[in-house]
């Protein structure tokens, strides 16, 4: 990683203090043990067809099997800690360079990191809700009925309960328009660990005057970026932060 670059994305932060603002991907949280989804080899994608297992059609056709993966894949996901990119994030935003955190992300990393304006456009991992009386309940109850039923129930009126997770087929929820209003308002978007292929989040990378990318991979919006750094998140963002005498 240049020191060039970290200096270039220093500076760029430095240019648009106050208007600017993360946008992050699964490749944040790889470094606190979660697997992203497209990376050659690891990416979880490589081994489940999301539209097979973890999209809104699985759920209602085949709940069980639904479930089954979801706690497979993301019930690890409950334990895991923030690293370093996320906690230089959240001291971003403490000292005024960014205003807030939108995420592809439903760990919830970025809030135990410190981060306190994340928006969370395909939702989190901490609730579930009835879909008939709409109750909610912690993730983790939802999964430990699921040691003594194929598929959880509302224990109020017996109704299926869901994941608060944005699915495949999904619409966006409110966050998502409140991302949108934060780009709206910001002259920077800074994305860190995300492949930007899945839309409408990926629009996001597209709106401002400026933008930084913080990617292992190349990514569509690298031709319109002032910057591209291919280091890890973790590592870059520390040295962002020394270079800004944050850290
Ligand atoms: N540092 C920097 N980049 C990393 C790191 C790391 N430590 N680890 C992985 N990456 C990069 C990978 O190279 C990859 O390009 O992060 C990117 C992650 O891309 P994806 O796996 O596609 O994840 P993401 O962009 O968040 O996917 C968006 O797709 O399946 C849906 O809902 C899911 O929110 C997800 C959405």
């Amino acid at each position: 990683m240049a020191d060039t670059d970290v200096r270039s994305l220093a500076e760029l932060l430095a240019a648009n203090k106050g208007h600017a603002v993360a946008l992050t991907g699964a490749g944040i949280s790889t470094e606190s043990g979660i697997p992203d989804f497209r990376s050659p080899g690891t990416g979880l994608w490589n081994r489940i067809d999301p539209m097979e297992y973890l999209s809104v059609d699985a759920l209602y056709a085949r709940p069980e099997t639904f479930w089954k993966y979801f706690a497979e894949v993301f019930g690890p996901t409950l334990a895991a800690q923030p690293n370093a990119g996320h906690l230089a994030l959240a001291k971003l935003e403490a000292a005024g360079f960014i205003t807030g955190v939108i995420t592809q992300n439903i760990d919830g990393l970025h809030q135990k990191a410190g981060s306190c304006t994340v928006y969370e456009v395909h939702g989190h991992l901490r609730t579930v809700h009835c879909q008939s009386c709409g109750r909610t309940y912690p993730m983790r109850e939802a999964l430990a009925l699921l040691k003594k039923e194929p598929i959880p129930h509302c224990s109020e009126c017996g109704g299926r309960v869901r994941p608060d997770v944005v699915l495949f087929g999904d619409m966006m929820p409110a966050a998502f328009s409140q991302a949108v209003a934060a780009v709206e308002r910001s002259s920077l978007v800074l994305v860190v660990g995300s492949s930007l292929t899945v839309s409408p989040a990926n629009s996001l990378a597209f709106q401002t005057p400026h933008l930084a990318i913080v990617n292992r991979e190349p990514t569509p919006a690298d031709g319109r970026a002032d910057v591209v750094l291919s280091g890890g998140a973790g590592d870059t963002l520390s040295a962002v932060l020394r270079e800004l005498n944050l850290a």
